[in-house]
């Protein structure tokens, strides 16, 4: 009996639906951070300890931030995702965060190694909740990790692009 042919792998990456054979591209332990990174190209995302630990390399599945260092690629199937890379030059967040120089809270970004993570974090916070406190955007953030130690900074560019997407009617 001919052995039945499994079906690819579909994933919406960026607004594109792509597919991956089974046994071609994949393999059944490669993660969705390799799978994006590493396959695709899409080096935005970091890797930064591998474990769930950093938030590095966050991005957003079905409109909530994940770490794609602890899924699967297969785990993806059929499933929608966003990197930083599919963000619009003018997204409220990458200008918030690029514009972020502010006396008393410095710059949100210095090494920039982390930026893409609280970047994509901030994305899905201001989604379901785009007038949050500083006290619920320092809980949304709590899983990244910023080496060069710009918290202050990235909470008030949070913060600005909230005020951002509200005067931009929620984009
Ligand atoms: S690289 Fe995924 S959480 Fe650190
Ligand atoms: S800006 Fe360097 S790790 Fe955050």
């Amino acid at each position: 009996m001919p052995k039945k042919a499994c079906a690819p792998v579909r994933i919406k990456i960026n607004g594109r639906w792509q597919e991956f054979d089974r046994e071609r591209d994949l393999t059944p332990a490669m993660t969705l951070s390799y799978l994006l990174k590493e396959v695709l190209g899409l080096t935005g995302i970091k890797v930064s300890c591998d474990e769930g630990a950093c938030g590095a390399c966050t991005i957003i599945m079905d409109g909530k931030a994940v770490l794609s260092c602890m899924m699967l690629a297969l785990q993806a199937n059929g499933h929608e995702i966003l990197t930083i890379e599919g963000l619009a030059k003018d997204d409220p967040v990458v200008e918030a965060f690029a514009a972020q120089s502010e006396p008393g809270y410095g710059t949100a970004l210095q090494c920039g190694y982390c930026t893409p993570g609280f970047v994509m974090t901030a994305k899905a916070l201001l989604a379901d909740n785009p007038a949050p406190t500083l006290g619920e955007v320092k809980e949304a953030l709590s899983g990244n990790l910023c080496r060069c130690g710009c918290y202050a900074a990235i909470a008030q560019a949070v913060l600005h692009a909230a005020e951002k997407v509200r005067a931009g009617g929620g984009r």
